[in-house]
């Protein structure tokens, strides 16, 4: 089932809908020309779903898989917390399969299963309501998330400042205001004008479908820009700081994001411009003591040879690489702006 709305800035990215057993979501491969909601009730279509990036964003796609796992279990027929968690812990694996790298996946199929080892004692229906109210509160935490997250990072910001952003970050990649671009929907609610750089980012376009589009609607000031035109504004002062997402912090402070941002940490440390993370606490990982132990998404060529393209844009049969992922080195980060404040060197998130 599908339905379409107007703007985009006025959904949840990410919702249940209780009544007809579904996740509703905004599917993100067809934006920017059709705003489709889409009501998902298979475990199937929420793993396809994340997959394919019809929900993407690290912290949306924790709260899809928790929806997504609360849908599995109030389908579950058993009459036992055995026979139950047999097929629950199949479906959470399950869920957790869809892509690799955005440490919020893990972290909230893990909060939805500790609901359900900790109420192991308790009648079935019980469980399956504490689990619903669970992703009640991990979408609810994430909206205050980012919204203190936009409170911290706008303490950063001058009025018109140029600011320059990888990938999409934003109300389509959490459930409401975004990580990276909640300081600039915060500083908008108060009359504050930034000129924000959005970045393409090559080869799903996340910055030119997804973050152009979101700022656009949103009457922020927004001008794209290829990948390779960062060095250029930089150089030619249009850009006071860059905000970024991030997808999984390792202990050290190592942060993984979309694949390009590592590159533009670094041109920001030889310009001189502040590069700020911004993540929620639900993106550390304290597991991973740096970055070199993150898993990075590999994706299909096709990304790189033929989308977007009416034919291929490469020899047939040309190797490519396409992580969709890279770390950026802790030392190029300026600042972490979390939801429980603004972290500075030396970072340390280790248990
Ligand atoms: O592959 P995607 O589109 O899921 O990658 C998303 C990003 O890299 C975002 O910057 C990151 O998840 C931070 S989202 C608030």
């Amino acid at each position: 089932m599908a339905e379409t709305i107007d703007n985009v800035n006025n959904f949840d990215t990410v919702a249940l809908d209780d009544d007809n057993n579904a996740l509703l979501l905004v599917d993100q491969t067809r934006l920017p020309h059709e705003t489709v909601i889409l009501a998902l009730t298979s475990q199937r279509e929420v793993w396809e779903a994340i997959r394919q990036l019809r929900v993407r964003g690290a912290p949306a796609i924790g709260v899809a898989a928790a929806i997504g796992l609360y849908l599995a279990a109030r389908a579950i027929r058993a009459d036992t917390f055995d026979g139950f968690y047999r097929e629950f812990a199949s479906a959470k694996a399950y869920l957790a399969s869809a892509r690799p790298t955005a440490v919020n996946l893990f972290w909230a199929l893990d909060r939805m299963e500790e609901v359900a080892l900790r109420h192991r004692d308790k009648p079935i229906p019980e469980i399956i309501a504490l689990l619903r109210a669970q992703t009640e509160a991990i979408r609810d935490e994430d909206i205050q998330a980012c919204r203190r997250i936009g409170e911290f990072g706008l303490s950063l910001l001058r009025d018109k400042d140029g600011l320059l952003t990888v990938c999409n970050a934003g109300q389509l990649a959490a459930v409401r205001y975004g990580t990276a671009l909640a300081p600039i929907y915060l500083g908008l609610e108060r009359g504050m004008r930034f000129r924000v750089y959005a970045c393409e980012t090559r080869p799903l376009l996340q910055g030119a479908r997804l973050t152009a589009f979101e700022l656009k609607q949103a009457g922020v000031d927004t001008t794209l820009i290829c990948d390779n035109m960062v060095s250029y504004v930089m150089k030619n002062g249009l850009v006071q700081a860059v905000l970024a997402g991030c997808d999984r912090l390792a202990a050290n402070g190592d942060a993984c994001n979309k694949i390009g941002t590592s590159g533009v940490a670094i041109l920001a440390s030889y310009y001189r411009i502040p590069f700020y993370v911004c993540a929620p606490t639900s993106s550390i990982d304290p597991h991973t003591p740096t970055g070199a132990g993150i898993p990075i998404e590999q994706r299909p060529a096709g990304e790189v040879t033929d989308m977007w393209y009416a034919r291929p844009m490469a020899p047939t049969g040309i190797h490519v690489l396409n992580p969709a992922f890279d770390v950026t080195d802790h030392s190029l980060i300026t600042a972490i702006i979390t939801d429980c404040g603004i972290l500075r060197p030396p970072y340390a998130f280790g248990e």
